[in-house]
């Protein structure tokens, strides 16, 4: 087992003449809680659709469970066991959430789901979607109409149509953005309950440093396109570097 689930090596990608991501080399290992924070137009988002194969990268290597999937359509990839959210909330508004959830049950299994096609196998995507529901706190909220759900809770579908495929990785881009203030740290809470749960390996994205503080294992920072440091929370905490961009000019 390779100690890095997830790998970019000296990943870039430029946008004319803009280096938005530059040369990054950067290691998850499996079952941590590993974010990425920096100011706006760090290159975040960027690096995020480099790794999860949304974007194809100027040069560099994408290395997932070992193999290079710099060139595997971004189609494969959740049969891979990557799971990914975008900045943009990404629900049906006009189903329910359960049906938001039994959808993303049929149309993202994985291979060991995939074989759950006919029609008597309907019963098994049920029970799935019963535990996903479960497992993201919307059992209450199971026959809302998604768009009428408040918007914590159209994130915590999001998170479980993500989850409905039973990703290994998951993959997070700012989950908390236009979230009210007080809900933040219940989502927070329930992303570290599914990584440990299910001792699953997650990458967020988040602006806010503060949001991720406690929750993270792990905490890189990025600046410009590139990592300005990365520790423990505690280390990034205390790292000068990082204090003083922080504290300093840098735009947050
Ligand atoms: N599709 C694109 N075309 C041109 N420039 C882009 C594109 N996407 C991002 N950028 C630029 O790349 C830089 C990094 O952006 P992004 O990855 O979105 O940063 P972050 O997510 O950290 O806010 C920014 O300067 C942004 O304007
Ligand atoms: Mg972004």
């Amino acid at each position: 087992m390779p100690d890095a689930i997830l790998e970019a090596r000296k990943l870039r990608k430029e946008f004319g003449g803009l280096v938005a991501v530059d040369d990054v080399d950067l290691k998850i290992r499996a079952g941590t809680f590993h974010s990425i924070i920096g100011p706006n137009g760090a290159g975040k988002t960027t690096l995020f659709n480099l790794l999860s194969r949304t974007l194809d990268p100027t040069s560099g290597t994408v290395i997932f469970r070992g193999r290079d999937i710099t060139h595997v359509p971004v189609q494969r990839i959740a049969h891979l066991g990557m799971g990914r959210s975008f900045q943009i909330t990404n629900i049906f508004p006009n189903l329910t959430a359960f049906e938001n959830i039994r959808l993303a049950c049929q149309a993202l299994g994985r291979d060991n789901f995939k074989m759950l096609n006919r029609a008597g196998d309907f019963k098994q995507y049920e029970e799935r979607t019963w535990a996903v529901i479960q497992q993201v706190g919307l059992s209450e909220r199971a026959t809302m109409i998604a768009r009428s759900l408040p918007h914590g809770d159209q994130r915590k579908l999001e998170l479980g149509m993500i989850l409905a495929a039973d990703p290994e990785v998951l993959l997070l881009d700012e989950p908390t953005a236009g979230m009210a203030g007080e809900q933040v740290p219940e989502f927070i809470a329930l992303i570290q309950k599914v990584q440990k749960d299910g001792n699953k390996t997650i990458v967020l994205v988040e602006h806010n440093m503060s949001v991720v503080m406690h929750a993270s294992m792990v905490i890189t920072v990025m600046h410009q396109g590139a990592i300005l440091a990365e520790g423990t929370p505690a280390e990034i905490a205390a790292n000068k570097t990082v204090q003083s961009a922080y504290l300093g000019g840098m735009q947050w």
